[in-house]
């Protein structure tokens, strides 16, 4: 896979005409992700346009439901041929093998949101109650969604590593947080650079901001794309 096939470009705008002009400003870009907001106002039209386009897609709706639920919104979702699916491992066992039967056969792949990077360690023990570790904890339910029959994780830079040796090589890794070094880090924490992040084992670095608020986009991306063929 080429630098710029690794890379994945949220559409993080509140409405379909936003959606449209971020696409036009970059038409480099081949894969792209829309997460509940757009979602939220556009619907489905979205994912029309992206199709058109012959792009690739993320739709990244984070379900959380009971099993039956679950997975005949997976199903719904793989109707629209998106590539890549997201669903809480939280939602637990019967749900994830459900939705991994749902979308068997289709082109849509499930990815598992081990842990949500905006929780905290102490939000994670004092108000959810769980006993790991964070990072125990991701990997738990990483493992947990690949034995139920997902195609990949999203984790954080910071855990591709360990979720790499645990896993092995045929989880896939999606990667948000990443931040080169000339960018700004914005509300992301702990960032990683992108090169750094495909070295430590990730499949697709998630890449928002840096690219999207940068004043020349189209020259951020470039400059993305060849730090990581240089690495
Ligand atoms: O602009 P930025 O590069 O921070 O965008 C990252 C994208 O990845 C956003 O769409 C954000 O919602 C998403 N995301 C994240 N952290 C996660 C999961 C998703 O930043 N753990």
């Amino acid at each position: 896979m080429t630098a710029a096939e690794r890379i994945i470009v949220p559409l993080d705008v509140p409405t379909l005409a936003d959606a449209i002009s971020l696409l036009e400003q970059l038409p480099q870009v081949n894969f792209w992700k829309v997460g509940l907001e757009l979602f939220v106002s556009s619907g489905p039209a979205i994912l029309q346009v992206l199709r058109e386009r012959q792009k690739r897609i993320f739709l990244d709706l984070k379900f959380h439901d009971i099993p039956n639920t679950v997975a005949k919104a997976c199903r719904g979702a793989a109707v629209y041929e998106v590539d890549f699916l997201s669903l809480h491992a939280a939602a637990g066992r019967a749900a994830l093998t459900a939705a991994a039967a749902a979308t068997q056969g289709t082109s849509t792949k499930l990815l598992a949101i081990s842990v949500l990077t905006s929780l905290s360690a102490r939000e994670l023990a004092l108000d959810l109650k769980i006993s790991l570790e964070l990072q125990d904890y991701a990997l738990q339910m990483a493992l947990l969604a690949q034995d139920c029959g997902l195609a990949g994780a999203v984790c954080s830079p910071q855990e591709i590593a360990a979720l790499r040796r645990v896993c092995g090589n045929n989880l896939l890794l999606v990667c948000p947080g990443i931040r080169p070094t000339w960018s700004d880090p914005g509300d992301q924490r702990r960032t990683t650079p992108p090169a750094q992040a495909l070295q430590a084992g990730a499949d697709y670095l998630v890449i928002g901001r840096p690219i999207t608020a940068a004043s020349h986009p189209a020259q951020a991306w470039e400059r993305i794309c060849e730090e990581i063929t240089a690495a």
